[in-house]
């Protein structure tokens, strides 16, 4: 290690910015933002230098820099002259600020542009709140070092606010709760409350995961996941969390609902820390909201997570678009479910043109779909698709209209989760360039994935739609 970190206090100190233009305004920025009364000067005069912890050149004459580094040198006064590591006693890095943290980046001065795109990864993953949770800590560490003065009693207790319910509720924005729940811990009443995540999983790549859901993966005690959950995502989790698959296959539901609910709520009250984990969004045909109602119910703290769901992953996917000024202006998402048999849709509204339906669990009840749509006087030249492992490496597309989609969808599926997607859009797909076709989805020729599928649909006139 060439440099040294460390961070240093200079509310009220003068610090000499040598520049005018915007590389010293953007210097002079961060250095204000701590504090710091910024002297911003064109030209070198020595005697700006008087009292000053700091001097930084930026845009001023050679000649100036060269003097800057020189006497400030001289006059034991830490230096840095933008870009040029020779003449700098000291590196400023790039940083993270999450006020009270911060998070300084240094790659010794010899790739900036590197520790730049690794400061914008750490934004990513140290959200604002990290800076709340701090100060929230701040504010108690007094009354902490008070109750706890056994250093590991004092750690294992910090180390519960920075990962449990404290952190949770800061997290989710509600600071007065996350100070009331401080103080029970303080309080130690001995009573544990959980929380429970409810997460969208996404379509089943990892990195399709908000960063969120990746960060509470890591934190939890628990992990309740269902069938549509990858593995891929499923590995994000901490190494020792338990895991309960709790099912939900179709027609193979190895937990029933309430049971699940019941599960949650004894979870949290034993006081561990759930991620419920769902396929997609778990607000979308994913049973997530009886689920916040029965935590709800229970008094149980919990915060819902969103997801991709499988329309957006697997529109991406195909490149087809859900909505097009020429083509769509509506999209309904819809199940293919049945109550006892039946399709209980209200066909007529799905049958209206201008707008693309995205069919969730439609593919064995394919047939009920075109038939009703069929009444209703749907087109029955609309272009359609079904996608299958939408938005992971395994997707598969067919194309077709409903009726052939009809006919050929029994041999080619292959019991992945699938889409119908419904609607003049389809047409409008477009192939990802640069991307080799997939090998399994030549399997229906020129109805499948192929490049040109637009060219056997007919675009829906403009004053159709308008
Ligand atoms: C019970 S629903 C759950 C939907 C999920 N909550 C979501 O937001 O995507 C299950 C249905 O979603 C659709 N689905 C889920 N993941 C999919 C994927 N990766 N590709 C295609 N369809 C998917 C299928 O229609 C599947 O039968």
């Amino acid at each position: 290690m060439r440099h040294f970190p460390l961070f240093m206090d200079l509310s009220g100190c003068p610090v000499l910015v040598l520049g005018a233009g915007e590389i010293a305004e953007r210097k002079a920025e961060p250095l204000r933002r701590a504090g710091a009364q910024v002297r911003l000067r064109p030209m070198f005069d020595p005697a700006d230098l008087d009292g000053c912890a700091l001097a930084v050149g930026a845009d001023a004459p050679e000649a100036d820099l060269f003097a800057l580094s020189r006497i400030a040198r001289a006059r034991g006064i830490p230096v840095n002259v933008v870009d040029r590591p020779e003449l700098c006693s000291f590196i400023m890095p790039a940083i993270v600020d999450r006020d009270p943290v911060t998070i300084a980046i240094s790659t010794g001065g010899t790739a900036p542009v590197l520790a730049r795109m690794l400061r914008q990864r750490i934004e990513a993953v140290v959200p604002p709140a990290f800076g709340r949770l701090a100060a929230l800590a701040g504010r108690f560490s007094g009354e902490i070092r008070r109750r706890f003065q056994d250093l590991g009693a004092r750690r294992r207790m910090l180390e519960r606010i920075f990962t449990g319910r404290v952190a949770a509720l800061v997290f989710a924005g509600d600071e007065a709760g996350a100070e009331r729940a401080l103080a029970d811990e303080l309080a130690d009443t001995g009573y544990q409350p959980g929380m429970v995540f409810l997460v969208g999983a996404g379509p089943g790549a990892g990195d399709l995961l908000t960063l969120r859901a990746q960060r509470l993966l890591g934190e939890a005690d628990v992990i309740v996941h269902d069938r549509l959950v990858s593995d891929e995502v499923l590995d994000m989790a901490r190494r020792d969390a338990e895991r309960i698959f709790v099912g939900k296959a179709r027609a193979n539901h190895c937990m029933q609902q309430a049971d699940i609910n019941a599960l949650l709520v004894r979870l949290a009250r034993a006081g561990k820390r759930v991620v419920r984990l769902k396929g997609g969004d778990p607000l979308v045909f994913g049973r997530g909201g009886e689920e916040a109602e029965a935590l709800a119910e229970a008094g149980v703290a919990h915060e819902i997570v969103p997801g991709i769901t499988a329309a957006l992953a697997c529109a991406a996917d195909a490149g087809i678009p859900l909505t097009h000024r020429e083509a769509s202006r509506a999209v309904t998402l819809a199940t293919g479910h049945t109550k006892d048999g039946v399709l209980e849709l209200d066909f007529a509204a799905l049958a209206r043109p201008g707008a693309t339906l995205a069919i969730y669990m439609g593919i064995h009840t394919l047939a009920q779909l075109a038939d009703g749509l069929g009444r209703c006087g749907f087109d029955q030249s609309t272009p359609a698709a079904l996608v299958e492992r939408g938005g992971t490496r395994r997707k598969r597309v067919l194309t077709g209209t409903l009726p052939e989609l009809v006919a050929q969808a029994p041999a080619w599926g292959t019991g992945g989760p699938t889409l119908v997607l419904i609607g003049e859009v389809v047409a409008r797909r477009s192939e990802r360039v640069g991307r080799k076709r997939e090998a399994s989805s030549a399997t229906f020729g020129a109805l499948t994935d192929v490049a040109d599928d637009a060219a056997l649909f007919r675009p829906t006139p403009r004053s159709q739609l308008y």
